[in-house]
């Protein structure tokens, strides 16, 4: 079956415009036949009608060939097909609608719906594929308790699953057979899911908290199963975090997880059989770097958080995604936390908020955390609805404390539980449970934007008064003019020269050291502070602000020492980077030379020297921020300016710090290779240290060493980084050893492809050109394709924006031939044309004409169409 063209222009839907449905779906009972370019499928519904008599029923449908209607057994002919809907009218209050359809599987090149990966038939539901599969009330709060027959050859497809528990079986003619699954707990379509293939399967048990049995088991292709130890010990891990923290256990008697690798995004957490992107599940130390295991560890536990956070109770639509997304994303942020070292999951937390989100909020596709208005709701699934959404809920839990936190849990779940809900319910769970009134703090889920909170200090000695005086505004951003003032939670500390505490007291009273900002400007003068402090603000990222304030660099080196809590030490490192990377870049486009005092080297030196501090925040203080971020600081961006900045104060810092760079690298030498937390971020520094040692005299033979002799996926990746990003000598050999040994495994190459795209030599667009056609690389699978292409364009700014526009139309392309096989794909590859104003005349006009030759694309998706749309839009 051909994908429909879309021939008319795509319509928005508003959130404003919610109704309930007029018929609910109590059942369903569907039957697959599996054949790869005809499967049948049949769905007998268990139809209600809720609303007035006479209404019709519209069912969704996307891409289905219609065979047979039949209603309460007889066959039914009052209906009519639309492009993407079934109405059936004159039907009776109650009824069961059998509908017959057929669908295309190996056609199926967008992966949503029924699709095949490898050898394996797969589903995607989220957000809208279960249309993909049959016409049906596709909208997350029609509810239904969920029977599935799965049919197939028994010899190739061996495995037959799908949500729920196994409740009967057989053998067919022709050497096929079928399973039988029963879900008890009702749920929307978009948490349906089915997989047949032939696995590796990993088992283990689980007792819950209540004694309840729970069989779990990871599927995995054949000859992997050496990959899957980790992401079972992370499922562990999370089941028994969720019962200690959260006081959730788990429903049923099986979890499944399967990991396939053509697959769209992270993960889906279908109930009681999630679907994976390979990328996090599969690990073993030699495929696999920290950061992967680090990410497997995540997304287990964002999936199996899902099941309370998600599925138990559901979005009542898909403007509410933050309900669920956000408050899952906040969860496996605490088990990474709890689990692993606080401090450094929050600063690279702040680090995706500061950089990419940011960077989200300013462009044409700003939204806030619950959008009013989408025509794709693919292209919502963005960083504000996940890492916005979470730090919203995370500045109620700072707002209530844990304790009342909880107690909202509780009362959400006791409200909520097994049914459709919405933000607000959400946010007045947590104000009933609490007492404490979160009117104005609503206003993060309407008001898209990064608000920039202004402070001004000023010391009164003969009062030994410190007075805060605190603004806040937020720019107007695409679509949202008037912004109001937001209740910001601002975390403050003040110092004495010593580092010691001042205790904060205003009109005789104690106050929080979590201030409650919630007007545009608001005065505070604190008492009884007998010298000039040292303030520190914004601890923790205690809200998704641009805080501006002028520190001086005695300030941040002396915070970066006496802050008591690692994440402001951090931060204070980051300011004060900030402000001589603006410095250089300015001095740069006035042709003077790159100045950096030995004040601030010697603060970084001292904190490398710190043995009190753990190896991998001493890492997270040595890591420069991105040129992305950078990017975000600037009205208009000079990447090359960027560029040559960093390249200098990394060249600075390489070799002021030469011999301490050096003798750590060599004390942190491991004998064995582990993955514990303390091997990992022994790891990690020295690492860092190599990264910069790349940099100097010795980095060619350090990383050619380290290469050589390295027993693990992490050192064999960081050698190859360095060499790649100082282009080393030994870069080349590598790179083909690398290529000649992994040459099989996509998912190890992709880290090649990376490499590829992010290199930084002359020639880089026509060498990732060259690597389009290496045996590893297949453009129709998402893995691939954003390794390398979205490493170029996202990630090589240098070489992307070219004067010459050559990595402009390099995108182009790729979006052209993405554009009809995977839309979804595409969309997320589109994001570096959408930030084209913020670059200079000459490359403002080369994108923007790239975006118009999209924009006449005749089949133009409506991902595209809606992102191309908004990018043009004066
Ligand atoms: N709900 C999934 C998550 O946990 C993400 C998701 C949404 C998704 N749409 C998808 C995954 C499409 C794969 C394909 O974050
Ligand atoms: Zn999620």
């Amino acid at each position: 079956m051909a994908e429909q063209p879309t021939t008319t222009q795509p319509t928005a839907k508003y959130r404003a415009d919610y109704l309930s449905p007029d018929y609910t779906i109590t059942d369903i009972s569907l039957e697959f036949d599996l054949h790869d370019t005809e499967t049948k499928v049949v769905a007998v519904n268990k139809v209600q009608r809720l609303s007035t008599e006479g209404a019709p029923l519209v069912l969704d449908g996307d891409s289905l060939k219609l065979v047979r209607v039949e209603v309460d057994g007889q066959s039914w002919t009052d209906f009519s097909e639309g492009e993407s809907s079934l109405t059936i009218n004159n039907l009776p209050e109650q009824c069961e609608l059998l509908i017959e359809t057929e669908i295309n599987p190996e056609a199926n090149t967008l992966l949503e719906g029924l699709y095949k990966s490898g050898g394996a038939y797969c589903t995607q539901c989220e957000a809208e594929g279960f249309r993909r599969i049959t016409f049906y009330l596709d909208r997350p709060d029609v509810l239904a308790r969920f029977t599935t027959k799965v049919i197939a050859d028994k010899t190739q497809y061996p495995f037959l699953l799908s949500n729920g528990n196994r409740v009967d079986a057989g053998e067919l003619e022709n050497g096929r057979h079928w399973v039988q699954w029963q879900d008890p707990f009702p749920k929307p379509s978009y948490l349906f899911a089915l997989v047949a293939g032939d696995f590796d399967v990993l088992r283990d048990k689980y007792t819950t908290v209540s004694g309840r049995e729970v069989e779990l088991e990871i599927f995995v292709d054949k000859g992997n199963l050496d990959r899957a130890d980790y992401a079972m010990t992370s499922l562990i891990n999370s089941m028994k975090w969720d019962e200690e923290r959260f006081g959730l256990e788990y429903d049923l008697d099986i979890y499944m997880i399967v990991a396939v690798d053509f697959f769209n995004m992270g993960a889906m957490e279908n109930k009681g059989l999630n679907v994976f992107n390979s990328k996090f599940v599969l690990a073993n130390p030699s495929t696999a770097t920290d950061t992967d295991y680090q990410g497997i560890e995540a997304v287990i536990g964002h999936e199996y958080f899902h099941n309370w956070t998600g599925n138990r109770v559901t979005c009542r639509d898909w403007f509410q995604l933050s309900l669920k997304e956000g408050l899952t994303v906040f969860r496996d942020q605490e088990f990474s936390s709890d689990l692993g070292s606080r401090p450094v999951n929050r600063i690279n937390n702040v680090r995706i908020m500061r950089g990419p989100q940011f960077a989200e909020d300013r462009g044409p596709m700003s939204h806030p955390i619950r959008p009013e208005k989408v025509i794709e709701m693919n292209n919502f699934y963005t960083l504000t609805v996940y890492e916005k959404g979470s730090e919203v809920i995370r500045m109620m839990h700072t707002l209530l404390g844990e304790e009342n936190f909880q107690s909202g849990m509780k009362l959400y779940f006791e409200r909520h539980d097994g049914t459709a809900a919405t933000c607000d319910d959400f946010v007045q769970a947590m104000e009933d449970a609490s007492g404490i009134s979160l009117e104005r703090f609503r206003r993060w889920y309407s008001q898209s934007g990064t608000p920039v909170v202004k402070v001004d200090t000023e010391y009164l000695p003969e009062q030994k008064r410190y007075r805060v005086t605190i603004k806040q505004h937020t720019p107007e951003t695409a679509g949202q003019k008037e912004k109001l003032p937001l209740h910001i939670p601002f975390d403050i500390e003040l110092y004495n020269k010593q580092g010691e505490v001042i205790s904060l007291q205003c009109n005789g009273k104690p106050v929080h050291h979590v201030l409650d900002i919630t007007e545009a400007e608001q005065v505070f003068e604190f008492e009884n502070v007998v010298e000039q402090p040292i303030i520190s603000m914004l601890r923790e990222f205690s809200a998704p602000v641009i805080l501006e304030y002028d520190y001086s660099d005695e300030e941040l080196v002396f915070l970066m020492v006496n802050a008591r809590n690692e994440f402001a030490r951090w931060d204070a490192g980051q300011i004060l980077l900030a402000k001589y990377i603006k410095l250089n870049v300015s001095r740069l486009q006035q042709g003077e030379g790159f100045e950096l005092p030995s004040s601030v080297v010697d603060a970084f030196r001292g904190v490398l020297l710190d043995e009190n501090l753990d190896p991998a925040f001493i890492a997270e203080m040595l890591t420069l921020p991105s040129e992305n971020e950078i990017a975000g600081w600037y009205k208009t961006v000079d990447v090359d300016a960027i560029h040559t900045v960093v390249g200098e104060l990394e060249s600075v810092f390489a070799n002021e710090m030469a011999d301490e760079f050096s003798a750590i690298y060599h004390t942190l030498t491991q004998d064995s290779y582990t993955i514990e937390h303390a091997a990992m971020a022994k790891r990690s520094l020295r690492n860092t240290c190599l990264a910069y040692l790349a940099n100097t005299e010795q980095g060619n033979e350090l990383a050619s060493k380290q290469y050589t002799d390295s027993d693990n996926m992490t050192d064999t990746m960081a050698a190859m980084a360095a060499a790649n990003s100082a282009e080393l000598s030994c870069r080349e050999n590598q790179m083909s050893d690398f290529s000649e040994k992994w040459t099989h495994d996509g998912l190890v190459m992709d880290k090649w492809f990376m490499l590829q795209g992010k290199n930084p030599a002359d020639n880089a667009l026509e060498n990732v050109r060259a690597t389009m056609s290496h045996a590893a690389f297949d453009i129709k699978n998402p893995n691939r394709t954003r390794s390398l292409v979205a490493s170029f364009c996202a990630n090589n700014p240098v070489h992307f924006h070219a004067k010459d526009g050559s990595g402009y139309a390099f995108l182009t392309e790729i979006l052209t031939v993405l554009n009809s096989s995977n839309p979804q794909v595409a969309s997320r590859l589109i994001e570096p044309f959408l930030k084209y104003r913020q670059y200079d005349e000459q490359r403002q006009s080369l994108m923007r004409a790239e975006l118009e030759k999209l924009a006449a694309l005749d089949n133009l998706a409506k991902d595209l169409f809606e992102k191309i749309q908004k990018a043009l839009e004066l």
